[in-house]
């Protein structure tokens, strides 16, 4: 894959990125892929650059490179990929985090902030990589809150696991449980969670905007909410209520279009101060609410 290929030992780095920024027609993204398959990051990659690769390496940066050309997303190639500020292992078990969402976790970290509480027990709901809740767990002043993680998905929450120990000291807060939305939950927290923070699947089955890459190659049951993309917002909406201590706010992630469709569903709950909050392109993107 890469010309310089001779599989003993003596290529260096240098002339490997080279090479796989020709390849990859992107210098920077060779540059990562070059980093994951050399075990050294930033400057201490730099450092590397005229050493020789092992040949194991080369041939893990080959392998990356191929599938990489045949479609594969960046995030899944490399293996990891960074949220906040979390370096999260990321496969095709879970949902590639995306920046808008490093958007939700601050108005939900805001919202937990707001609440000067000592002790604060936060729910990330469809937690997928865990990016949200363990940024939460991570950025949060140490023991001040208890963070749950759910999904559905056993193989995603093998995924939160694995990154629960990337954050070191404050994982000892953080639990991770199974189960469908709010029945993931022992009873003991109905009505008393402060936050509950979720990015639920909320693209409609059939939507003809999904970019094809997104369909072919992230798991659709992180994607898609039934024929018009409201299905599992509506589950947490109605339970939020039950779930929010008095004064607790949930935080959604939504739909470019589902603005106004959240608002009346969070409204008809129950719950108040609803806002609907955009992102950077002007587009609808967050919903908050709190239990008055
Ligand atoms: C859009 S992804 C969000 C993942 C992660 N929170 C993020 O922001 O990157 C939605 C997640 O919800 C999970 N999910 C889907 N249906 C669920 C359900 N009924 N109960 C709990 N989690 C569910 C999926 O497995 C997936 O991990």
């Amino acid at each position: 894959m890469t010309e310089s290929k001779p599989g003993d030992g003596t290529v260096a780095w240098r002339r490997l990125w080279a090479d796989t920024a020709t390849a990859l027609g992107d210098r920077t993204q060779a540059r990562w892929m070059c980093e994951v398959a050399s075990g050294c990051d930033g400057a201490e990659f730099l450092a590397e650059l005229d050493q020789p690769a092992a040949n194991a390496m080369v041939a893990h940066l080959d392998a990356m490179i191929a599938r990489r050309l045949a479609g594969e997303p960046l995030q899944y190639v490399l293996g990891r990929w960074q949220f906040r500020t979390l370096d999260l292992m990321i496969d095709r078990r879970v949902l590639i985090p995306r920046p808008e969402t490093e958007w939700v976790c601050e108005t939900a970290l805001a919202a937990a902030r707001a609440m000067a509480r000592s002790s604060l027990t936060i729910v990330d709901l469809g937690t997928g990589s865990g990016a949200i809740g363990l940024s939460m767990a991570a950025e949060l002043a140490p023991g001040s809150a208890s963070v749950w993680l759910t999904d559905i998905s056993a193989d995603a929450l093998d995924v939160a696991s694995a990154n629960l120990a990337g954050i070191a000291g404050s994982a000892a807060s953080v639990r991770v449980v199974k189960g469908s939305w709010f029945e993931a939950l022992p009873e003991e927290l109905r009505g008393i969670i402060d936050v509950i923070v979720a990015n639920p699947p909320y693209i409609a089955v059939g939507d003809p905007d999904v970019e094809a890459d997104v369909t072919s190659w992230e798991p659709h049951l992180a994607l898609f909410a039934g024929g018009d993309g409201l299905g599992d917002i509506r589950v947490i909406v109605a339970g939020a209520v039950d779930w929010l201590r008095r004064g607790g706010a949930v935080v959604l992630e939504i739909g470019s279009d589902q603005g106004d469709a959240t608002r009346s569903l969070l409204r008809a709950a129950g719950l108040a101060e609803v806002e609907i909050r955009q992102d950077l392109t002007g587009r609808d993107r967050i919903a908050i609410a709190r239990r008055a």
